[in-house]
């Protein structure tokens, strides 16, 4: 039976965190997790000398929960998200959390918070935030003997205010990632380097930063939370890629070329040059990702050069918006699931 859900204003959810009733926790010690399970209890207590605290051992994921039609409960490809952990903690050099055991605990913790997910049609989803964090001590720079594994759950409106107005980005003077450094994983390290340009950028009124490759500054990589898509003049689907491996490999965006495949489009996934956008060669641009979904781009600045995107300046261009309105019918059971994408939790 559908559980009744809680009484919160979900049409106008923004993107920020509140506690939900369950969490979910698993520790690592004596080399092997324990056996984990739900917790009521929303915060941490750490040793001062915890990995964590000093040399930023962490990562996490990001993934959402829905209500369907039905009433069904659904995640979208969880077990993308428990690969990526997996590898990410590797990186690391942390334990992996295995990836059956992933997927079964975002079941148990979304199960465990039904009442939160958001009804179907509301526009608002249940974002599922697993991290995984060295609770050990270490004083010397090494890797710690303990850590934690956790999800949380939140429900949550929009990434970006303003919903499918296109944003504005800016081509920043910072770097995002080295090449093959930590931008393919997903650790929190990674985003803390990022809060001072992201303010910045916010502060001189653009929505995100837009980092070009850090080896050359010639290439498109990414933004601080979201990859990128163009379309060109031809209706062609441009996905960037790293000469450096240094993207996130998004599971919207490898959803989305599959998506568009699927419908008929054309896909080109190489290096895109910045000097390319700058000419005015893409029609369109958006940035895609658990929390932005498709979130259109209508400008990139970079210094005094204004780039634009015609089909999408004043609202979502329709390629973008044809991919977005797939995806979204497929995470929330409307349309075909062709591929298997679709987790059913309850
Ligand atoms: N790139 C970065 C830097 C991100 O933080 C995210 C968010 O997870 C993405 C891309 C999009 O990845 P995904 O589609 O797996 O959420
Ligand atoms: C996500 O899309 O899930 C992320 O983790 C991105 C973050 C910037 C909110």
């Amino acid at each position: 039976m559908a559980v009744e859900k809680k009484d919160l204003d979900w049409g106008n959810l923004t993107f920020d965190y509140q506690p939900t009733d369950y969490s979910y926790v698993s520790n690592w010690k004596d080399g092997k997790w324990d056996e984990g399970g739900l917790t009521d209890q929303h915060t941490v207590t750490l040793s001062e000398c915890a990995g964590l605290l000093h040399y930023c051992q962490e990562v996490f994921e990001g993934l959402k929960a829905y209500t369907t039609k039905d009433g069904d409960i659904v995640c979208f490809r969880p077990d993308m998200n428990a690969e990526r952990m997996y590898n990410s903690a590797a990186r690391l050099e942390m334990p992996s959390f295995p990836k059956d055991r992933f997927v079964e605990a975002v079941k148990e913790v979304v199960k465990a918070n039904a009442a939160w997910v958001p009804p179907f049609g509301s526009g608002a989803t249940l974002y599922v935030r697993p991290l995984m964090f060295a609770t050990g001590n270490v004083i010397g720079v090494a890797p710690a003997d303990e850590y934690q594994f956790r999800i949380l759950v939140t429900p949550v409106g929009p990434y970006f205010k303003g919903g499918l107005k296109p944003i504005k980005l800016c081509v920043s003077k910072y770097d995002r990632a080295a090449p093959h450094g930590t931008g393919n994983i997903k650790a929190g390290l990674n985003y803390a380097m990022s809060l001072k340009p992201t303010m910045e950028a916010h502060r001189n009124g653009f929505a995100e930063n837009l980092y070009l490759d850090s080896e050359s500054r010639t290439y498109v990589e990414e933004t601080g939370g979201a990859n990128v898509l163009f379309v060109a003049k031809d209706g062609t689907l441009v996905v960037p890629k790293s000469h450096t491996d240094s993207i996130l490999p998004s599971i919207t965006r490898r959803s989305l070329v599959q998506v568009a495949e699927d419908l008929g489009m054309k896909v080109d996934q190489r290096p895109v040059a910045w000097a390319e956008v700058a000419e005015g060669e893409f029609v369109e641009c958006g940035l895609c990702g658990t929390a932005a979904v498709i979130s259109p781009v209508g400008e990139i600045h970079n210094n005094e050069l204004v780039v634009t995107f015609p089909d999408g300046h004043e609202e979502c261009g329709p390629v973008m918006k044809r991919l977005r309105e797939t995806l979204v019918g497929i995470q929330s059971a409307e349309l075909e699931d062709k591929h298997n994408w679709v987790f059913k939790v309850c």
